[in-house]
Parts: C-alpha cells; sequence; structure tokens
C-alpha cells in the first residue's frame, strides 16, 4: 500500500498505525512525498508559514489554468496564503459559525423527501443547503448541486480531459447564477460585508463554499451509513436520543475521516523536528493517521461515541483550519436523522460498497442490488 492507495483502502489504519513509528517525518523516494502522519508532526507542518497551501510556481493547476474552472480556483481562499486568504476568511468564518442547527433542520425537511438513492442524500442535499443558505431557490438547488459536483472534478488530478471540460462549464454556470441570485439571507449578507476588493473574488468563494462542502460531506455521510451498517445498535441509539447524532458523526469524522490527507509545498528551507525540508518539497499530511495517534485521542482505534475532548484533523488545523466544520457536522447529522424519520428503507442499501477513486477523499460509492430472477 502507499499513503495515497490507503485513501480509498478498505482497511488503512494498521498501515497508518506502522507509520506512526517513525516520530519523524518520513521520506517516501517512490511517491517523492515526506510524509507526515503524527499528530504532532501533521500539526506542526499545518501551523508551519512557509509551508504553503499551493506550489509557489503553479498557483493555478496547469491542466485548468486557462478556463474559467482556473479563475475561479486562483480566487479561493482554500488555495492562498496571505491577504487573498486572510480577507476572504475574516468574513466567511463568523459568517459560517452564525448558521444555527434549527435553520439547517428546516432546509433539511425541505429537502428529504425529493431524495431518492443514498447517492442524492450524500452528495446533492449538503450543497442544496448551503446554496439555500445563500438565497438559491428551491428549483435551483438541484442543478447548483450538480453543477458543484462538474466544478470539483477540476480539483482533483484522477479527473478526465472530459471531466476538466465540464468543470469550466460548471465555474461558468454557477458564476451566472450567482449574478443572479434575488434574495439575500442573513448568510450571504454578513459575508458580503466583508473587504472584497472585487465581486469575482467574491463569487469564486461562494463557489468555493460549495465546492468545499460537496466531496467531504459526501464521505461523511457516507463513512455514517457505513458505520450503521457495520454496528446496527448504533441505529437504535440515535433513534431513542436523537441527540446522540452530533457524536455519531464526530466519531465517524475521526475514526474514518473523510478526507484522509492534505498537502503542503515547501516555499522556504525549514525544519519540521530534526527533518530540514528545501524549497520545493512536498509534505502529504495524514489526517486520518493524526485522528488515531494515541498522543492525541487514547483507544484511537474504538469507535466510541462518549468520548472525553475528541480531537478532530480531519477538518485540518492551523490557519486554513475548516471555517465550516461545526455547520458540516450538522448539516451531516441532520441528513441521518431525517434519513432515519422518512426515509429509513434507503439504508439497506448501505451494506454493498467500494469507494469513489481519488487521492485523498475516502467516499464509498453505494452498489444498488440487482434483483435475481
Ligand atoms: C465533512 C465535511 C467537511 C470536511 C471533512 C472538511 C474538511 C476541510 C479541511 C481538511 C480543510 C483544510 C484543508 C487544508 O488545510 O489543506 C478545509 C478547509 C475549508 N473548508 Fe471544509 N470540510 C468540510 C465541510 C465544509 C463546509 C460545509 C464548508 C462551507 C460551507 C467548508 C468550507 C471550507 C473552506 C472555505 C476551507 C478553506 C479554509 C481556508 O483555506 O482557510 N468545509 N475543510
Amino acid at each position: 500500500m502507499t499513503p495515497l492507495q490507503a485513501a480509498t483502502h478498505a482497511d488503512p489504519y494498521a498501515y497508518y498505525a506502522r507509520l506512526r513509528r517513525h516520530d519523524e517525518l518520513m521520506f517516501d523516494a517512490d511517491l517523492g512525498l515526506w510524509i507526515a502522519s503524527r499528530a504532532d508532526t501533521v500539526e506542526a507542518v499545518l501551523a508551519h508559514p512557509d509551508c504553503r497551501v499551493r506550489p509557489p510556481h503553479e498557483p493555478v493547476p496547469k491542466a485548468i489554468a486557462q478556463g474559467a474552472a482556473g479563475q475561479v480556483f486562483a480566487r479561493l481562499m482554500r488555495m492562498n496564503e496571505g491577504p487573498a486568504h486572510r480577507c476572504p476568511r475574516a468574513a466567511i468564518e463568523p459568517a459560517l459559525a452564525a448558521v444555527d442547527a434549527p435553520l439547517v433542520a428546516d432546509v433539511m425537511a425541505s429537502l428529504i423527501d425529493g431524495v431518492d438513492d443514498l447517492e442524492a442524500l450524500m452528495f446533492s442535499v449538503p450543497v442544496s443547503v448551503i446554496a439555500a443558505l445563500l438565497g438559491f431557490q428551491a428549483q435551483q438547488l438541484a442543478s447548483v448541486a450538480a453543477l458543484t459536483r462538474d466544478f470539483v472534478a477540476c480539483l482533483s488530478p484522477l479527473s478526465s480531459e472530459a471531466q476538466l471540460l465540464e468543470s469550466d462549464a460548471g465555474a461558468s454556470q454557477l458564476r451566472r447564477m450567482f449574478s443572479g441570485l434575488l434574495a439575500e439571507t442573513a448568510l450571504l449578507a454578513q459575508i458580503r460585508e466583508g473587504d472584497w476588493q472585487d465581486a469575482d473574488r467574491l463569487t469564486a468563494n461562494l463557489i468555493g463554499l460549495l465546492s468545499q462542502t460537496c466531496e467531504a460531506s459526501a464521505g461523511l455521510i457516507g463513512n455514517s451509513l457505513v458505520m450503521l451498517a457495520r454496528q446496527p445498535e448504533l441505529i437504535d441509539r440515535v433513534q431513542r436520543t436523537p441527540a446522540l447524532v452530533m457524536a455519531l458523526v464526530e466519531e465517524v469524522a475521526r475514526y474514518d475521516s473523510p478526507v484522509q490527507n492534505t498537502r503542503r509545498f515547501v516555499a522556504a528551507r525549514c525544519t519540521i523536528g530534526n527533518r530540514v525540508l528545501e524549497v520545493g518539497d512536498t509534505v502529504l499530511v495524514l489526517l486520518a493517521s493524526a485522528n488515531r495517534d494515541s498522543a492525541a485521542n487514547p483507544s484511537p482505534d474504538s469507535f466510541l461515541l462518549e468520548r472525553a475532548q475528541r480531537r478532530l484533523f480531519s477538518f485540518g488545523s492551523g490557519r486554513h483550519q475548516c471555517p465550516g466544520q461545526r455547520l458540516a457536522l450538522t448539516i451531516a447529522s441532520q441528513a441521518l436523522l431525517a434519513l432515519l424519520h422518512r426515509q429509513p428503507a434507503l439504508l439497506a442499501g448501505a451494506c454493498r460498497f467500494s469507494y469513489w477513486p481519488s487521492l485523498n477523499g475516502r467516499i464509498p460509492r453505494f452498489h444498488k442490488l440487482v434483483p435475481t430472477q
């Protein structure tokens, strides 16, 4: 197994435990990557000012640099450091934190009856919730979710030429739809108050909220469904005590992270622990492994709803730590509760799955049961 194959391997956790025996960054010569697997090393890399989110010589991946997807990518706070990161973040972080659970529950209630399979619950519902909170009308939500899924293809090195073209089309269409937004919701109004310099940067980062939501939330909901199928007693516990659902999704995020790794690119010679990193080096940061480090979470390989001071690396750490963490956990919790109350028959579909191809996302792809003759 390699650290990249681990993301979609059936059980990568014993492998990660072996990597964590190295108490320093380890160099994988085949991949040409430094590997951070322990919680303290992961934290140190993500906190280091010279470990950046993009390679300095390639702020936008070459494959998309010329099109609409590249124009959006270039302006995302997730893909920038310095003011192009700090200014959007200053507006977006408090605005996302202010969205409360009852509002999400209302939007979820309006969506759940239209869900007819687990893939829709995972990919379409979370993005639709964010789109509704930003002011899109009910009849626009399905196409916003589909266009977002097209756009996120530009973020994966595994995407084909055809997917990259669709990604451009998705970015262009989403920009048009944002410029035609009629409603000014509380979330959008608060975000607009930020120091946006120009409308393109604002629109790109609104598209960024949809794209950051898409695959990560699909993974969190999907991995929660896998856990419910493996441990059906959890279904009874959540049905009897719905407030437990938040602990359930948090523990799934820790135990089987939807985002298994992220990367950092070294912009100036620097030292992490005893290792010296050179300009141009890349570090693969194994978030899913850090979650299972006993120094961060005692009894890390036990799935425990009641876990005191759970430490989650699944949402990153440091200056780029996910500003949508609480909202993402709320959306996943509400999606599961809505499924259990309104569509429990769909749960049966969570038994057979593989994983969507990815180098960093762990998103189950559920297989429909084919009726036998
Ligand atoms: C289960 C769902 C989610 C997971 C696991 C997740 C995970 C992450 C991670 C790991 C990062 C940091 C990446 C890095 O430092 O390299 C991140 C950043 C980010 N996430 Fe999330 N995320 C989720 C949902 C959301 C949602 C719902 C939103 C917004 C509505 C969101 C918005 C963002 C943004 C804007 C950033 C960039 C932050 C920055 O660069 O400062 N995420 N997310």
